[in-house]
C-alpha cells in the first residue's frame, strides 16, 4: 500500500494525488492540467488501464508497479525553455541513483533518451509530455517495475524487462522508491539549473548504449551506427559509415 500520508510531507511536493485507477496518469494530468495550479503535483494510480508509452505504444504493468506522474513547472527550478529537452535523461538519471540506492550491487543504466536498464533489462520507462495550453508546465511520467516480479512471466519478457524485487534481498515499499525518487529529482532539477554539466557527466557514466551498435528512427530516416556515448548537449552521439552524428531526439529500435 503506498503511504498518502507520508508522500504528503515530501518537502518537493505541493500536492498529492493518489487515484486507485485511471487510464493513464500522464492523460489525467494532462486533463487536470487547469485545475493543478500548484506545482510540483503528484499524480499516482495504483492500476493504470490504459497506460501510454513513448511513440504510441502501450505501457502495461502488473499489481506492485509504481506509475505515476510529475506536474512541475521547470521555470520554478531555474530551469531555461533551452534546457527542457535535457529533463528527459535528468528524470532517467534520478531513477537510476534511485534504483542504485535499493540494488547497490547490480548495474543500472540510462537507455538514451529515457529508460533505465537494471541488469541488461529494462525495469523503468519514461514519457514527458507538454500540455500545448500550459506551455510553462512538463508531464512527467514515470513506471516502474518495483513489486510486479517478472520471474514468473512469459519468456519472452524474462528475457527484456525485470523489476526491482527480482534482485533485491530484501521486501521494497514503493513508498520508499517514491520519496526516493522525488529527493533525487528535485536535487538533479537544481543541479541542472546550476550545473548542466554535471547532469550530463552523470548520465554519460551510466550510458546503457555506449559501444552498442545501434540503429535510431529519426524524424525522417533511420540511422546505424556505433554508440560513442552522450554528448555536452545531451545528445546521442554516433560513429556512422558518414562520419560522426549527434541525435537530440529519436527511437532506438535495434541495439547489439
Ligand atoms: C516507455 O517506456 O515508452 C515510457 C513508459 C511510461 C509509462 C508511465 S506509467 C505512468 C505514466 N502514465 C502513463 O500512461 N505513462 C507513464
Amino acid at each position: 500500500m503506498i503511504s498518502i500520508e507520508r508522500l504528503e510531507k515530501s518537502p518537493f511536493l505541493k500536492r498529492v494525488i493518489w487515484l486507485e485507477e485511471t487510464g493513464s496518469t500522464n492523460t489525467f494530468a494532462r486533463e487536470s492540467a487547469a485545475e493543478i495550479v500548484e506545482t510540483p503535483t503528484l499524480v499516482g494510480a495504483e492500476s493504470q488501464l490504459a497506460g501510454r508509452g513513448r511513440n504510441q505504444h502501450q505501457w502495461v504493468s502488473r499489481s506492485g508497479a509504481l506509475t505515476f506522474s510529475l506536474v512541475i513547472r521547470p521555470g520554478e527550478s531555474g530551469i531555461r525553455l533551452s534546457q527542457w529537452p535535457i529533463l528527459s535523461i535528468t528524470a532517467g538519471l534520478a531513477v537510476c541513483k534511485t534504483l542504485e540506492k535499493f540494488a547497490p550491487t547490480k548495474q543500472v543504466q540510462l537507455k538514451w533518451p529515457n529508460d533505465v536498464y537494471l541488469n541488461g533489462r529494462k525495469v523503468c520507462g519514461i514519457l514527458n509530455e507538454s500540455i500545448p495550453e500550459y506551455p510553462d508546465k512538463l508531464v512527467v511520467g514515470v513506471g516502474i517495475n518495483v513489486n510486479n516480479s517478472m520471474l514468473d512471466g512469459p519468456e519472452e519478457l524474462r528475457q527484456s524487462a525485470t523489476a526491482l524485487i527480482d534482485h533485491a534481498d530484501a521486501a521494497i515499499h514503493r513508498t520508499d522508491v517514491l520519496l526516493e525518487f522525488l529527493e533525487v529529482f528535485h536535487e538533479e532539477l537544481t543541479a541542472l539549473s546550476e550545473n548542466e554539466q554535471l547532469i550530463i557527466q552523470h548520465c554519460r557514466e551510466r550510458c546503457f548504449l555506449t559501444g552498442k551498435m545501434l540503429t535510431l528512427q529519426d524524424v525522417q530516416s533511420q540511422v546505424t551506427g556505433m554508440c560513442q556515448g552522450i554528448d555536452d548537449d545531451g545528445a546521442l552521439r554516433l560513429m556512422t559509415g558518414s562520419g560522426p552524428m549527434n541525435f537530440i531526439s529519436g527511437q532506438i529500435i535495434h541495439f547489439d
